[in-house]
């Protein structure tokens, strides 16, 4: 089974049986910053969503994407917070139609939509949201720097990404042998690719072009939770319902006491991380033709910036078009804007943050290549 298969058939498997036992939300809870404030757990579960709230210091949203949802606990509580359309991901079909029956049951499913797709599928189309909100299902995601690439480009400019996630301390030094073994049993029981450290995150973030940047380190506000965890999985009825489940819940179930553990020897970490995307505007680029192919081609192209635009004019005396920044990330600027109108011609482009390369294929065969810098 793939990675996506695994994840799928555990939330499949377990979800019912989460959802008998704690409701809704199926994340940590938060007891005060230290872990020692005494509180219903339900309500430990609220304070983690109100507490990454008033972290992040979003006071609206209009249009927020959940990535990586569950049954929507977070994002009814989001919709019905800032009055705002919230779309939901998940793996799990099974998550999806219990999704539904909560909406409808909260009178939220013309605001609430859940959907079953794999957050690495996004693209810029799916936005724009002007939050992505995302409570512990980063730590499924193999591709981390892709999947907050892909916030990026969902948001709108000033538009913000709040992800709570499970990760490992930071390092050097370097993680001992017994705490890699700890994580690989965690990882396996739980259908996690290896986890990275909040700071791995925050560089990822800033490298990608978010700004404001910040992360903090939450393990001693929510290592109590899995406590109470264990304790309700001895519970007659969870038992009996894990039992039902299957391998995977029975198998999620005895991964909680390496959770405690991996709280405990400070290898396993709660992280929190925010960004935002930067608003448009004051930016532009330089536009540097590279020798390529035909020289000819290029040295014969000018270019000229009008309006923020740069228009390039090859020996052939054709125009192309090569770039603008709206606050799109290249490749959507290229698809939505640039090919329509270029029929004839097909660009291409690579997609690092700082740097782009543009290609123009023209229709004699001939390809010129830009380098388009970020500045
Ligand atoms: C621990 S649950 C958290 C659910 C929810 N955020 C909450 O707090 O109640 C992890 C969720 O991540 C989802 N997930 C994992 N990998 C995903 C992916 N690649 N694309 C979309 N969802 C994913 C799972 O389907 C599951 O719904």
């Amino acid at each position: 089974m793939t990675l996506n298969e695994r994840i799928r058939h555990f939330y499949d498997t377990s979800t019912k049986l989460w959802l008998d036992t704690w409701g809704e939300h199926m994340h940590h809870g938060h007891y005060g910053d230290d872990g020692k404030e005494i509180k219903d757990h339900q309500q430990a579960q609220s304070d983690l969503v109100n507490n990454l709230l008033l972290w992040g210091g979003v006071h609206e949203a209009s249009r927020i994407l959940d990535a990586g949802c569950g049954v929507g606990g977070s994002a009814r509580y989001l919709a019905k917070l800032f009055d705002a359309k919230v779309k939901g991901l998940t793996l799990s079909p099974v998550q999806v139609t219990a999704a539904k029956i909560y909406n409808e049951k909260a009178g939220l499913d013309d605001q609430v939509e859940i959907v079953e797709q794999d957050l690495l599928t996004l693209t810029a189309a799916d936005g724009p949201f002007d939050l992505v909100w995302s409570m512990e299902s980063g730590e499924h995601i193999p591709e981390k720097k892709q999947m907050l690439e892909q916030f990026y480009d969902v948001l709108s400019p000033g538009g913000k990404f709040l992800m709570a996630t499970w990760c490992i301390r930071q390092e050097p030094p370097a993680l001992r042998p017994e705490e890699l073994q700890l994580l690989d049993t965690i990882g396996d029981l739980y259908n996690l690719p290896p986890m990275i450290s909040i700071e791995k995150y925050r560089e990822l973030a800033q490298e990608l072009g978010f700004t404001n940047v910040q992360s903090a380190d939450w393990s001693a506000a929510v290592a109590p939770f899995w406590k109470a965890v264990i304790q309700s999985a001895l519970s007659l009825p969870s038992f009996v319902g894990l039992v039902r489940a299957g391998i995977p819940a029975i198998k999620g179930a005895w991964a909680m006491q390496y959770m405690t553990k991996g709280y405990r020897m400070n290898t396993l970490k709660f992280g929190v991380i925010q960004g935002t995307k930067p608003e448009i505007h004051r930016q532009f680029f330089l536009v540097f033709p590279l020798a390529h192919g035909n020289r000819h081609h290029v040295e014969h192209c000018c270019f000229v910036y009008v309006g923020g635009v740069i228009f390039g004019r090859s020996c052939a005396r054709n125009w192309i078009v090569a770039v603008h920044y709206f606050g799109l990330s290249w490749c959507q600027y290229i698809h939505r804007w640039v090919e329509p109108r270029l029929p004839t011609w097909r660009l291409t482009a690579s997609t690092s943050h700082t740097c782009r390369l543009l290609r123009v294929h023209f229709p004699c065969g001939q390809v010129m290549r830009l380098s388009l810098f970020r500045c």
